[in-house]
């Protein structure tokens, strides 16, 4: 967001009219009225105040909580670490059921804080919303919720803050779309470090893994315009921001609904154009349609970092079929095949789950066997969670969940051993590193390398931000003990 022309369009709003029905002049005109009524009310309290924004979940989530928090920030609340706050947002993730679980626990405790301080105010949102028994428990079991709004919602925050503290209700004042109507560009965003950010290129999936719940609460896919990301990415960088993590659930169908046609990899190409910018990631990748393309973008192209983020999900074509991922073993394996003789030194990881409904002990060995082969750098591991909904939770044959954690445990064993052989060999090796964070304690600097992992050396707080070369001395499990060398 261009902060001038930001604060020269507020200046201009006239906020005793109607409000705008075009967005983001709507959301314009709702900041502006807030900025005058959080004033009121922190003077009226004798102190700002304060807001805490909790994420649960992906990357998305967290790119949505910095809009989120953008926002509170703009119209005058300061942050606060705890969600002893004066406004707390939930913003959830509902992938697996212990996501809800965790939500609904949390709840329960904000609600013993509210009865304490009834001024409290509470939202929740994010991808639980967007499911119609979620709504309903919260409606009838945590009444003290203020506002409820949803994944294609979070634009409009300000509209629905303002609504709620100007009319108070006993019921939650509730707004959830079904599907998004637009991409609103050019919102206030807070950036949670300075050095980093992430930005999103498309929301949305159209994969409709048979497992897989997030198609139904993010809606289908939208591309953003290659010029507004662009955009962002400069601004990103003039405020001093050197890596940047491309987001979208699929980052190889960007650009497929734009009337520009462009593909994942000229973007990422664009994108690298941009002065200031050192490091870009990308997440996330699907096997079934990596181009070669973009295997040469990633291989010739020196800010993009050489880190494959290639989801397996299940080593058995059988399971693969079922899951709908349209890629088989032996694809998978070709696909890092090329990558790794393509990009030298070039670091793979995954999604794994264990015990989707049929899993036979065969196919359960097919995921160790690619385990082995694969060679990844780390390796995420979930174990089957049922979505309601979804085509897998009709499928015969569920796994018991003492098999499934029998598996899960098999499956750590040998990814362990394989990451280990994996990472062992850096060790000694002299690599970039972006400074991330800085220990007090120990006056020690966390850094994170090209492939994501962490490590930690001496070093002052003035290296944060700064990408330097640190010789990897021993080897800690999945991070490193090293040495700057400046
Ligand atoms: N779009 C990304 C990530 C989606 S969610 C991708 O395609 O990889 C992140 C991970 O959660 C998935 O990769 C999958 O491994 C896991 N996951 C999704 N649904 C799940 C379910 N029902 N049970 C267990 N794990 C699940
Ligand atoms: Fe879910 Fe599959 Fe889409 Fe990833 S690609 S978000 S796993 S449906
Ligand atoms: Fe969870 Fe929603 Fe992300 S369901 S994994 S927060 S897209």
């Amino acid at each position: 967001m261009n902060e001038e022309i930001f604060k020269k369009t507020l200046e201009q709003l006239d906020t005793t009219m109607e409000p705008p029905i075009k967005e983001p002049n709507r959301q314009y005109y709702f900041i502006k009225k807030l900025i005058d009524l959080i004033d009121k009310k922190s003077k009226e309290k004798g102190r700002p105040l304060t807001y805490c924004v909790v994420t649960f979940g992906c990357q998305m989530n967290a790119k949505d909580s910095e809009k989120l928090a953008g926002i509170l920030k703009t119209v005058g609340y300061k942050e606060s670490k705890s969600e002893k706050a004066d406004f707390v947002i939930y913003n959830t993730c509902t992938v697996r059921e212990n996501a809800n679980t965790k939500v609904y626990g949390r709840l329960g405790y904000l609600g013993n804080l509210k009865s304490k301080d009834p001024g409290m105010m509470i939202a929740v949102c994010g991808c639980m919303m967007q499911e119609k028994h979620v709504v309903e428990k919260i409606n009838t079991s945590y009444r003290f919720v203020d506002i409820m709004f949803g994944t294609h919602n979070i634009y409009m925050l300000a509209e629905l803050l303002y609504m709620r503290l100007t009319n108070p209700s006993k019921k939650p004042l509730t707004v959830i779309y079904d599907e998004a109507d637009k991409i609103v560009e050019d919102l206030p965003s807070e950036f949670k470090y300075s050095f980093k950010a992430g930005v999103n290129i498309m929301y949305g999936c159209n994969n409709f893994c048979s497992y897989c719940i997030v198609p139904y609460v993010r809606g289908r896919e939208r591309s953003r315009k290659a010029c507004d990301i662009i955009r962002e990415v400069e601004e990103l960088a003039s405020k001093g921001i050197v890596e940047i993590m491309l987001l979208g659930q699929n980052v190889n169908s960007y650009g497929n609904d734009l009337d520009d046609k462009i593909t994942f990899a000229k973007l990422l190409r664009e994108v690298s154009k941009v002065e200031g910018i050192r490091r870009i990631r990308f997440m996330t990748p699907h096997p079934k349609d990596l181009s070669d393309e973009l295997i040469e973008e990633i291989a010739v192209n020196d800010k993009v970092c050489k880190h494959v983020h290639l989801p397996l999900q299940s080593g058995s074509s059988d399971i693969l079929q079922k899951m709908n991922r349209r890629y088989t073993k032996e694809a998978y394996l070709e696909l890092v095949r090329k990558i790794k003789e393509r990009i030298p030194n070039v670091s793979i990881t995954t999604d794994i789950i264990v015990g989707f409904p049929g899993e036979t002990e065969e196919d359960f060995n097919e995921t160790i066997d690619v385990v082995k082969k694969a060679g990844y750098t780390s390796a995420y591991t979930f174990q089957y969670s049922v979505r309601n909904g979804t085509p897998a939770a009709q499928m015969p044959n569920h796994i018991s969940e003492d098999v499934i954690s029998e598996r899960f445990n098999r499956l750590l064993d040998t990814i362990h051993t394989s990451t280990d052989e994996v990472i062992k060999k850096l060790t000694g090796l002299t690599l970039p590193v972006l400074c991330e964070e800085y220990n007090d304690e120990k006056a020690t600097i966390t850094g994170r390398l090209d492939n994501s992992l962490l490590v930690h050396f001496e070093g002052g707080r003035e290296l944060l931000g700064q990408i330097i070369n640190v010789r990897l001395d021993e080897q800690k499990g999945f991070y490193f003990l090293g040495h700057a060398e400046l």
